[in-house]
C-alpha cells in the first residue's frame, strides 16, 4: 500500500476494496501521454512565473519525460493503489528525481488537471476522426463516380418509388458525413479551452500565467469560471452526441448494404475478403462488417446517455462521478475509428450487379409518377392525372403486368392524353434525367455535383 497524497488528514489506511472501487488506472492510464504533456508545459510556467526554480523546473522535466519513455516502452508499473494516471506519474516522479518532484503540484489539482488531459486527448482525437470522415468522403465519392451510369429502384417506406442513379444515392451519404466533419470540426473550438489554473473549483493564490501555459499547449483560449472549468464536461458529451449522429449515419447506409446484398434484392455484392461464412450453412456469405457496425451504433448511443445521466443534476463543481467520464468516451473513439476505417475500405470492394439492377427498375411502376406529369403537359390538372395512372397501375397490377407491357390501345382507354411519345417519356434514362434541378438525380446534376466535391476534397 502506498502513502497517500492526503495521508497527513487521516488516520487510518484505505481500505482495499475501496482502492480499488476507486481507481481509475485502469483505464485512464490511456492518458499518459497528455497527463505528462501538461505537466510539462506547467512546470515551465510555474518558472517563468518564479514560483519554482529553474533549476527544478528542469529536474521534474527531464524526469517527466523519462517517464513518458518507461511507459511508451511497457516498463512502467501502474499501481492501482496510486488511484489514477495523475497519482502514478507524480509518484514516480518523487522516486525519480526526490522531493523536488513534490513541486510539480503547485497551483494545480487533479481537477483541472484531469479537465486538461481529457480535452487535449479529445483534441488529438477529434482531428484523427475527421481525417478518417474525409477517407470514407473520397471511397464515396470513387465509388460514385464508377458507377455513375447505374439506375437503381429509389424507395421510401422501402417501397420502390422513382428511379435514381445509384451515384445520387451515394452521395446522399457524402452529404450526411460532410456533417458530420463540420459537427466534429465545429466542437473543436470548444474542446480547445484550457482549464488549468482553476485547481480545486476556486483558482489558485499563486501568481500564474494561465495564458502561457495555453499557449505552450496550443490552446486557442483559456476558460473564464474556475468552478465552471473543473465542472465542465460538455466538450465529452458534444463529441459523444456527434458520433452518436455519426454511427447513425453508417448504420442507415449498413442497413441499405446488407439489404442489397440479399439474394433478394441482390443488387452488390461486398468482396469475399469483408465477408464471413456461416459454420452450418455452406451457402452463407455475410455481411457481417455492415451488420457490426449497425450493432455498434447502440454502444455509441449508450455512451452518450451514460455520460449525459452521469451528468445529471450534479452540483458544481467538481465531484467523483465524473470519473465515470473516461470509459464511454474512450469506447466511442475506438468504435468510431474502427467503424469508419473499416468502412473506407470495404466501401471500395462493392461490386453492382448491373444485370439485377435493371431487372429491378422496371418493376414497381416507377415511372408512374412521370407518366402522370407527362398527362400534365397534355393538359390534366395534376389530380386528375394522378387518379388515372392510379388506374392504369392497378389495371397492369391485376393482369400481372409492368409499365413496360403497356401499350397504347389499353393506355387510352383510361386517357386519350396519352399518345406515342409517352413510351419514350416514361423511359427511367428519361425520368432521371428529366430531375434536373438542383439536389435532383438527373446525371447533369449528380456530375455537377461530383465535380463540385472534387473542388472541395482536401487531402
Ligand atoms: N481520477 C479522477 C477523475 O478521473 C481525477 C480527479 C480526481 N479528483 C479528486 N478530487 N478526487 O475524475
Amino acid at each position: 500500500m502506498k502513502k497517500k497524497p492526503w495521508s497527513g488528514r487521516f488516520e487510518k489506511e484505505t481500505n482495499r476494496l475501496v482502492e480499488e472501487f476507486t481507481a481509475s488506472i485502469s483505464f485512464d492510464k490511456r492518458l499518459y501521454k497528455y497527463d505528462i504533456e501538461g505537466s510539462i508545459a506547467h512546470c515551465m510556467m510555474l518558472a517563468k512565473c518564479k514560483i519554482i526554480k529553474s533549476g527544478e523546473a528542469d529536474k521534474i522535466i527531464k524526469g517527466l519525460s523519462d517517464i513518458k519513455k518507461e511507459i511508451d516502452g511497457g516498463r512502467f508499473k501502474f499501481d492501482i493503489s496510486l488511484e489514477d494516471i495523475h497519482m502514478n506519474i507524480e509518484k514516480r516522479l518523487i522516486d525519480k528525481i526526490g522531493v523536488v518532484g513534490g513541486k510539480l503540484h503547485t497551483a494545480r489539482s487533479r481537477n483541472d488537471q484531469v479537465a486538461l488531459d481529457i480535452r487535449l486527448y479529445l483534441r488529438d482525437e477529434i482531428g484523427e476522426i475527421v481525417s478518417l470522415i474525409r477517407g470514407l468522403k473520397k471511397a464515396i465519392v470513387k465509388k460514385a463516380k464508377g458507377n455513375i451510369d447505374v439506375i437503381m429502384p429509389g424507395y421510401t417506406h422501402l417501397q420502390m418509388a422513382q428511379p435514381v442513379l445509384f451515384s445520387h444515392h451515394l452521395l446522399a451519404y457524402y452529404d450526411m458525413f460532410v456533417r458530420d466533419e463540420d459537427r466534429f470540426l465545429d466542437m473543436l473550438k470548444r474542446v480547445n479551452v484550457m482549464p488549468l489554473g482553476s485547481a480545486a473549483m476556486a483558482g489558485t493564490n499563486y501568481p500564474i500565467d494561465r495564458k502561457y501555459v495555453a499557449k505552450l499547449l496550443g490552446f486557442t483560449d483559456i476558460t473564464t469560471n474556475s468552478m465552471d472549468a473543473v465542472g465542465d464536461r460538455d466538450f465529452s458529451i458534444e463529441f459523444l452526441s456527434a458520433s452518436a449522429i455519426l454511427m447513425m449515419h453508417l448504420s442507415r447506409l449498413s442497413e441499405e448494404l446488407i439489404i442489397w446484398s440479399t439474394s433478394e434484392f441482390g443488387f452488390i455484392e461486398i468482396d469475399d475478403s469483408f465477408c464471413t461464412g456461416s459454420s452450418i450453412m455452406p451457402q452463407k456469405k455475410n455481411p457481417d462488417v455492415p451488420e457490426l457496425v449497425r450493432g455498434k451504433t447502440g454502444r455509441v448511443y449508450g455512451n452518450l446517455m451514460s455520460l449525459l445521466t452521469t451528468m445529471k443534476s450534479l452540483p458544481l463543481a467538481y465531484n467523483k462521478d465524473m470519473q465515470e467520464d473516461k470509459e464511454p468516451v474512450f469506447d466511442t473513439v475506438d468504435t468510431v475509428k474502427a467503424s469508419l476505417s473499416i468502412y473506407s475500405k470495404m466501401i471500395g470492394t462493392i461490386k453492382l450487379n448491373r444485370d439485377r439492377l435493371r431487372e429491378a427498375v422496371f418493376q414497381g411502376f416507377m415511372t408512374a409518377t412521370d407518366m402522370a406529369d407527362y398527362l400534365v403537359m397534355k393538359g390534366l390538372p395534376f389530380r386528375d392525372a394522378h387518379e388515372v395512372v392510379g388506374r392504369v397501375v392497378s389495371f397492369y397490377i391485376k393482369s400481372h403486368k409492368v409499365l413496360s407491357d403497356l401499350n397504347l390501345h389499353e393506355l387510352q382507354r383510361f386517357s386519350n392524353g396519352f399518345k406515342k411519345d409517352i413510351f419514350n417519356f416514361i423511359k427511367v434514362e428519361k425520368s432521371v434525367d428529366r430531375k434536373d434541378v438542383i439536389g435532383g438525380t438527373s446525371k447533369k446534376q449528380v456530375l455537377k455535383r461530383l465535380t463540385e466535391i472534387e473542388k472541395t476534397i482536401k487531402d
